[in-house]
């Protein structure tokens, strides 16, 4: 294959941060894709409509003119949030679903749900008003390892929501695993999940080739080659529940290079043309389109893009960082060649 078009993508699933950050990225993502889930995960979180209404207005304003790019919003659930504001959520045209971080899981999650009995009437709203709720489908009890938190998840929380609420829509995101894989393959149309490009690329022997390195450092962190495998052919080989969400997440250079380092991986940059690399790797992009820019619209049930993107098998070299503000970033696969460019922009 040396040439693809397909209909535009979208993102359904970004972290943008906030102001000057914010204003260094979301273009990154407006050139490529025609809309974007946006993550909630600020400091403080956007845990009200209103909140959210306002953050929206500033990545707007961020916009480069020539783009036209939708910015999809999200609330981030906490344990008191009110079963009035996800009806505030579901009414509005901007709010989009609902965030479920467990406390203590990822970046900025301290504000996250304690535990899932604390949710029940937020979740009963949810499903009544038809609002879906994205996962980070991670145990946190510390004692469990990090390798088997996804997992032990699906087994202590993820199916006990679906039994009690068997209409809602649920996210499973940024899959890791084959045992997420296996669940989403399980579960009727109702649960869908997201697939990142890095999780499609690297395994865990990444993290630490040639020494440790924190730009391959994201949550939930990579899994072994076999679970990347899974992966590659839940999004390859079965359309329909699986759809592209990068989890691009933006850390300055020194917030990554550090003695603490940050969990997050930024691919927004090159997005598109990572996951083309990633489908080239299962040598069949049949279900490409729909991975890309069909499936996860049919689940937000939001109208399919009317553009379309044309990528040519044509390389170009990542910069080896980005300005991120007044910091810098380092883009995933920095200084490295990609082998696919994508020859048209979002323009109006
Ligand atoms: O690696 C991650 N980074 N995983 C998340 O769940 C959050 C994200 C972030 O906000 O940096
Ligand atoms: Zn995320």
């Amino acid at each position: 294959m040396q040439v693809l078009t397909l209909t535009r993508p979208d993102d359904w699933h970004l972290h943008l941060r906030d102001h000057e950050q914010m204003r260094a990225v979301v273009n990154d993502t407006a050139r490529q894709f025609a809309r974007a889930i946006i993550m909630p995960n600020l400091v403080p979180p956007i845990t009200r409509c209103e909140q959210a209404l306002r953050y929206r207005q500033r990545i707007l304003s961020a916009l480069n003119p020539a783009y036209s790019f939708e910015p999809l919003m999200t609330l981030y659930l906490t344990d008191s949030l009110s079963v009035v504001e996800i009806k505030s959520a579901a009414e509005s045209p901007f709010i989009h679903a609902a965030k479920l971080y467990p406390a203590g899981a990822t970046t900025n999650s301290d504000a996250g749900v304690t535990h899932i009995d604390k949710i029940q009437s937020v979740l009963e709203a949810m499903q009544k008003y038809d609002l879906p709720l994205l996962v980070h489908g991670e145990e946190t009890t510390s004692s469990v390892d990090i390798f088997d938190r996804e997992k032990v998840f699906i087994d202590n929380t993820l199916i006990k929501i679906r039994q009690q609420y068997p209409e809602l829509r649920i996210v499973f995101e940024h899959i890791t695993t084959t045992e997420a894989v296996d669940y989403v393959l399980s579960e009727n149309a109702k649960t869908a999940a997201t697939i990142t490009a890095h999780h499609l690329l690297i395994n865990r022997n990444d993290l630490f080739k040639g020494g440790m390195n924190p730009h391959h450092y994201c949550l939930p962190v990579v899994k072994r080659e076999r679970h990347r495998l899974a992966l590659l052919n839940a999004a390859s080989q079965h359309p329909g529940k699986f759809f592209a969400g990068t989890d691009s997440a933006p850390h300055a250079q020194h917030a990554k290079e550090s003695a603490c380092g940050c969990a997050g991986i930024y691919t927004a940059h090159a997005a598109i043309e990572l996951y083309a690399e990633a489908f080239d790797q299962s040598n069949d992009f049949t279900n490409f389109e729909a991975f890309m820019s069909i499936s996860g619209a049919k689940f937000y049930q939001l109208p399919v893009n009317q553009q379309s993107i044309t990528l040519i098998r044509r390389s170009w070299k990542m910069p080896d960082k980005l300005s991120f503000g007044e910091q810098s970033l380092i883009p995933f696969k920095a200084g490295q060649n990609i082998n696919w460019t994508l020859t048209n922009s979002n323009e109006k």
